[in-house]
């Protein structure tokens, strides 16, 4: 069986891609399935989370072939989640592939063969548009877009679906948009009930049910290296993750 391939994507910095990519992917893996996790980004920061170790081979050595991407595999202190890391290796990507054949394609040819491994692949993507972020939706199935509550949400939105379109039209049929989550969500602020409605009305159904709460236990998790299911199992973060596991579930 192929595995699911998802990717959290976003250009606009610091609106819980990382922070989604490792708790989604713990909650899936304590569900039972098998889960790896791959970090895209220069920053690393969805290693750490998984207490990985940045510096071995990870995923710009899997992208550029210098090793494969069973090589890449690292364990994390989740039975069933394994993680491929990044480094600072990949921001010179853009770069490097620039006059490269196929460049789209690169991490799609790297991850075919290990495809039936695992049930899901969860990729975290740079903030940003470019080469990276293009091969994973050149790979992916699915993408979901998280989106923090805060006034200026909504700019960049059309830019992304614009991309994955294009991309879907001229590179990869199988894209789909799997759904918008909001993030760091407060019921307090009417601000965040009016970015809810503004989205919800153009995007409706797309929008998933669960919303993720601006939670410290959420924030504090990743300096311990331990996904929320671990760090505080009973933090209303950990619960919205895990509602956010069931919706996905339920989705793919
Ligand atoms: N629900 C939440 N509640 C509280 N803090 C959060 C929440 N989600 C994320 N954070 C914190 O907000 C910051 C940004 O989150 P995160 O790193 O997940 O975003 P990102 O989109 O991956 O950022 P970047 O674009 O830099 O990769 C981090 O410090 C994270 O711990
Ligand atoms: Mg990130």
């Amino acid at each position: 069986m192929a595995a699911k391939r998802i990717i959290f994507a976003n250009q606009k910095g610091g609106v819980g891609k990382t922070t989604s990519v490792v708790n989604l992917g713990a909650y899936l893996a304590q569900m039972g399935k098998k889960v790896l996790l791959l970090d895209l980004d220069s920053q690393g920061n969805m290693t750490s989370a998984v207490s990985g170790d940045s510096r071995k081979p990870g995923a710009y050595e899997v992208i550029i072939g210098k090793c494969t991407a069973r090589e890449a595999y690292q364990t994390t202190p989740v039975k069933n989640l394994y993680a491929i890391g990044g480094n600072i290796n990949l921001a010179g990507l853009n770069v490097e592939l620039v006059n490269e054949l196929a460049r789209e394609f690169f991490l799609k040819n790297a991850l075919d063969s290990v495809d039936n491994e695992w049930d899901y692949i969860i990729a975290d993507c740079p903030p940003s548009l470019g080469l990276v972020t293009i091969n994973a939706m050149c790979w992916a199935q699915h993408v979901i877009i998280p989106m923090q509550c805060e006034y200026f949400a909504m700019e960049g939105l059309n830019l992304l679906m614009r991309t994955i379109g294009n991309v879907k039209k001229q590179l990869n049929p199988h894209l789909e948009v799997l759904g918008i989550v909001f993030t760091m969500y407060t019921t307090r602020t009417r601000l965040a009930n009016d970015v809810v409605d503004d989205v919800s009305t153009y995007f409706s159904e797309q929008v998933f049910n669960t919303r993720i709460p601006r939670n410290v236990r959420l924030s504090e998790a990743p300096s311990h290296g331990l996904p929320i299911n671990v760090y505080d199992a009973s933090s209303a973060g950990a619960k919205s993750y895990e509602s956010l596991a069931e919706e996905v579930l339920k989705r793919v």
